[in-house]
């Protein structure tokens, strides 16, 4: 269930990123006078726990909702995605019931403490370069929604589902046979990773001179300014690159 909610999130990511009909309202005048550079753009955070499930609200209003300590770490996990400029995050909760091969395609990017919860979390994320895959220029169909098409749309789910639940192959495996997850990745080289894992290390370890200069390359390899070596640098230059004393590779989570 773990391998799959990873597969799930990484599947939308890619399919909100090629959607065209997404794609039109970025070039809509009216939406984009008065919302600049607007573009629907999602972001997850996994963590395990318990939740109760049931009505919130008055007579006037009522949501469906999922309550508990476990679901506010989520939603500040959620929230920190912001922070460190990507779009799928994971707790070390999930990142343990994973499979070894979708586990290995995380990458350790911090270790925070959260209110809510009582041990301090380490933080991995998903890395999906979303802006590299094309819109589909295929249309979509012009599918009349009726309680015919509604029904076995629902059927083909579920066909679905249960084929992946049983599937043999890893769900790594189907990550790696999706030409949009590999596009999504091109620019996360071997190179880059080694790099970030012992900058990350050294920042971890109080070695923060090291570990500014390792980040400050992983922050212009790609593309595009990555996210995490920026975070973690600026967490660094509070304290002029200098680990307080005391340091243990911890920090609170900054409230959003
Ligand atoms: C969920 O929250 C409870 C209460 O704070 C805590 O005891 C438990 O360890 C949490 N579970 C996880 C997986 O974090
Ligand atoms: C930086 O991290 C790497 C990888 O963990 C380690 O080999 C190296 O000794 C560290 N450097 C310092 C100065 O701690």
């Amino acid at each position: 269930m773990a391998d799959l909610s990873i597969l799930a999130f990484s599947m939308i990511v890619g399919a909100v990123a090629r959607s065209p009909v997404l794609a039109t309202y970025r070039q809509h005048p009216g939406l984009q006078q008065r919302l600049r550079d607007c573009r629907v753009d999602l972001s997850f955070a996994l963590h395990r726990g318990w939740a109760i499930e049931g009505a919130v609200g008055s007579d006037f209003k009522i949501d469906a909702s999922y309550i508990s300590p476990n679901v506010s770490v989520a939603s500040s996990i959620e929230h920190a995605t912001r922070q460190y400029g990507i779009r799928i995050l994971v707790s070390e909760t999930v990142r343990e019931i994973l499979s070894k091969e979708v586990s290995a395609k995380l990458r350790l990017i911090d270790k925070v403490t959260i209110k809510g919860s009582r041990v301090p979390l380490e933080l991995s994320c998903l890395d999906l370069d979303f802006r590299r895959v094309q819109v589909e220029d295929r249309p979509e169909l012009p599918i009349v929604w009726n309680s015919r098409y509604r029904f076995k749309s629902r059927h083909a789910i579920e066909v679905r589902k249960n084929h992946l639940w049983t599937d043999q192959f890893s769900k790594a495996h189907i990550m790696n046979k999706d030409p949009h997850f590999q596009e999504m990745r091109t620019e996360y080289t071997t190179v880059f990773m080694q790099t970030f894992n012992m900058g990350y290390q050294n920042y971890s370890q109080g070695e923060w001179q090291v570990a500014k200069n390792l980040l400050t390359k992983t922050l212009s390899m790609r593309g595009e300014k990555d996210g995490p070596s920026e975070a973690l640098l600026r967490f660094m230059e509070k304290d002029n690159f200098k680990a307080p004393d005391g340091w243990r590779g911890i920090h609170a989570l900054e409230e959003a």
